[in-house]
């Protein structure tokens, strides 16, 4: 249900759709955490104040394509879809199927497509969907404690998925993004916000535009 939808309700209606749709997810949530702690990271979702902080440099009436990774109940996915054009695609990429069900069952929107998988993969995600690139990319990923070189897998991928001009918008409770992007991303913002369980860094890792691209090497 949309909360377009709700509006329409009688009052005791809504107070007890809105209560389902709140435990719903933190319960879907919950239950993922503790099936998967190490890929989940989290057992709360992000709140309000750090959604619209990292969201704010987007330029939403530009965007073609928006990917998300590791999605989990959506708690990003609404807020971004408020936003997007009509016409634009939102992508969001989680290993977690439960998440996925979860997401296409309660996020009808033609807009939106829920994958099944990795975002290590995200450069062939986006072709399959008939994507060269994507305007945007944001990540909820528990970059840190991913096995071996799959966070640094997902940053290289993200860098080559990315339009000249993009950029990847990153949220984690530690500064080990900084260091992950850096060899890829040629600038990079970085912010705080500390009303979140827990208190999180954010970093916007901006793709040269075309023209002032820089030569660089990747290993
Ligand atoms: C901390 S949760 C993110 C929650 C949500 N984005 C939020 O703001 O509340 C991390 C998510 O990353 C997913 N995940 C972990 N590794 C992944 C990968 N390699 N590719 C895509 N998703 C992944 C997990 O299944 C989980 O849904």
């Amino acid at each position: 249900m949309q909360s377009n939808d709700l509006a329409q309700l009688p009052l005791r209606r809504r107070i007890k759709a809105r209560a389902e749709r709140l435990f719903g997810a933190w319960g879907v949530f919950a239950r993922g955490f503790i099936k998967h702690p190490v890929m989940v990271g989290s057992i709360v979702p992000s709140s309000d104040r750090t959604i619209a902080k990292m969201l704010a440099p987007v330029q939403w009436q530009d965007v073609k394509l928006f990917v998300e990774y590791g999605p989990g109940v959506g708690t990003f996915c609404r807020p971004v879809l408020d936003k997007l054009p009509r016409n634009a695609t939102f992508i969001a990429i989680d290993t977690n199927p439960d998440f996925i069900r979860y997401l296409r069952k309660t996020i009808p929107d033609s807009r939106f497509i829920a994958v099944h998988g990795s975002a290590a993969d995200v450069c062939e995600i986006i072709a399959s969907h008939g994507f060269d690139h994507a305007d945007y990319v944001l990540s909820g990923l528990p970059l840190s404690t991913l096995p071996g070189t799959v966070a640094d897998d997902i940053a290289k991928a993200t860098h080559s998925a990315l339009k000249p001009g993009g950029a990847f918008l990153v949220y984690q409770f530690n500064t080990f993004t900084s260091q992950l992007i850096r060899p890829y991303f040629d600038r990079i913002d970085r912010g705080y916000e500390f009303w979140n369980v827990l208190p999180c860094h954010l970093f916007w890792g901006w793709k040269a535009a075309a023209a002032d691209a820089p030569e660089r090497t990747h290993h």
